[in-house]
């Protein structure tokens, strides 16, 4: 069973496979993503590590010369996707998209390079990633913290990787409509629309495009000139995360300058987590930075924050809060609160399970000590993928698939799941 269960996995990520980077899925994605190229090397290690490497190291290469990494890159040009390179103009010689998403690059390099069998090759790709994944980082601090608080805002929800979360949907009213040019949506012709986001979201989406892109794409304005800042708990954990993963790497590799400057951009980052913890929600929140506020928003970007090494008894809240919405939902975890009233169980990051935010925060949990309620997450990933295939995303009362099929990421996951843990599925 669990082999048959890979094989399926590999044969997944081999369809999606494009040679030097993969797709997260033919059809409703075909280009390189940010996060998910990230997350899929993890299922590439386990049977090519050349292959896994050269994933990370494709995304590394259309970083632009200020830091950040994109979070589209369309190599190859595909009508079948709206806003396409021409919607974004960034002006680069293989088009990207002008914004990113969560960093989690730093945590793969790092993952990957622990448990390579072949030691020489994983240093020299490390040693060679290592540079661009902290300038990376660096670049948030810089353009994304200008108050120097330690935690970094998103300036647009598809920054976040969870495009139509209840988290923004207050600040997403200050995102205006006007001036927007008339376009077509591709994705409601590869998945159904009542799995996707509204309309009425999508026109504030390009607003904040063609914003930017008003500004020349330049990010020492853009966080200011966004009507849209949000310190979103899960991104800063990967950012944190992945800063602290990054440490322990160029330790390892003898580059110590690296290697302090991440460590202390982690640290001041756990630190000012704080600021984001909600007794009374048993998590973490976003907070709105255009109007200082908190969002009391029961999503999971507050639970997804376990993947930072969070303070215990923060990570034994957040089992706790998991128990709860255990209650009320089949298969965890739920990306938001089913009690809540805003709750759709089909509705992409409103509601649906996803594997990848699964992983992290079962990674999370393991790390501090919640074995129990690491061990159940990942139990419920395979009785998904058992009952319902490998899907983009997954209703977590009815386990019914949803969004694209044949997924990158979440094949990824199980074969990082199987071949590093004992599941009863
Ligand atoms: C959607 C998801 C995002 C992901 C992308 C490609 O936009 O919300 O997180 O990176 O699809 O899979």
């Amino acid at each position: 069973m669990t082999q048959e269960m890979i094989e399926q996995a590999k044969a997944v990520l081999r369809r999606n496979d494009r040679g030097s980077y993969t797709v997260p899925t033919h059809g409703l994605y075909p280009f390189q993503w940010n996060w998910d190229s990230a997350l899929s090397a993890l299922g590439f290690a386990h049977f090519d590590e050349a292959r896994a490497w050269t994933e990370i190291e494709t995304l590394l290469a259309h970083q632009w010369e200020d830091g950040m990494v994109p979070h589209i890159i369309f190599h190859e040009l595909d009508d079948g996707y709206f806003p396409g390179p021409d919607v974004w103009s960034t002006g680069r010689k293989v088009p990207t998209s002008g914004i990113t998403q969560p960093p989690v690059a730093g945590f793969a390099a790092r993952r990957i390079f622990d448990r390579a069998e072949d030691k020489a090759l994983a240093a020299e790709k490390a040693r060679a990633l290592l540079p661009r994944i902290h300038a990376w980082h660096q670049w948030f601090f810089a353009n994304r913290d200008p108050q120097g608080t330690g935690l970094v805002a998103i300036i647009h929800p598809w920054e976040s990787g969870r495009d139509n979360s209840v988290d923004w949907d207050a600040a997403f009213e200050r995102v205006p409509t006007d001036g927007v040019l008339p376009f077509t949506r591709r994705d409601t012709s590869h998945a159904n629309p009542a799995h996707r986001p509204t309309d009425e979201q999508y026109k504030r989406y390009i607003w904040l495009v063609q914003k930017f892109r008003s500004l020349g794409w330049d990010n020492s304005k853009l966080h200011d000139a966004s009507p849209f800042q949000i310190v979103d708990p899960g991104f800063n954990a990967i950012l944190i995360r992945s800063c602290a993963d990054l440490a322990d790497l160029a330790d390892t590799l003898g580059e110590t300058t690296i290697a302090a400057q991440s460590r202390a951009l982690a640290d001041k980052g756990i630190a000012a987590m704080e600021s984001l913890w909600s007794d009374a929600q048993g998590q973490y929140l976003c907070h709105d930075r255009v109007v200082d506020a908190l969002v009391e928003s029961p999503s999971i970007g507050g639970i997804l924050a376990a993947f930072a090494p969070i303070p215990q008894n923060r990570a034994k809240a957040i089992s706790a809060r998991i128990s709860v919405l255990a209650e009320n939902c089949t298969f965890l975890v739920p990306s938001h609160d089913p009690t809540a009233p805003e709750f759709d169980g089909l509705r992409y990051w409103r509601g649906p399970v996803w594997l990848i935010v699964n992983y992290m925060i079962s990674d999370g949990l393991e790390h501090c000590g919640e074995t129990a309620m690491a061990d159940r997450i990942n139990t419920d990933c395979l009785r998904l993928i058992e009952k319902s295939g490998f899907a983009e995303y997954y209703d977590p009362i009815t386990a019914e698939p949803c969004g694209g099929d044949q997924f990158t990421w979440t094949a990824a996951m199980v074969i990082e799941i199987l071949k590093t843990h004992e599941v009863a599925a």
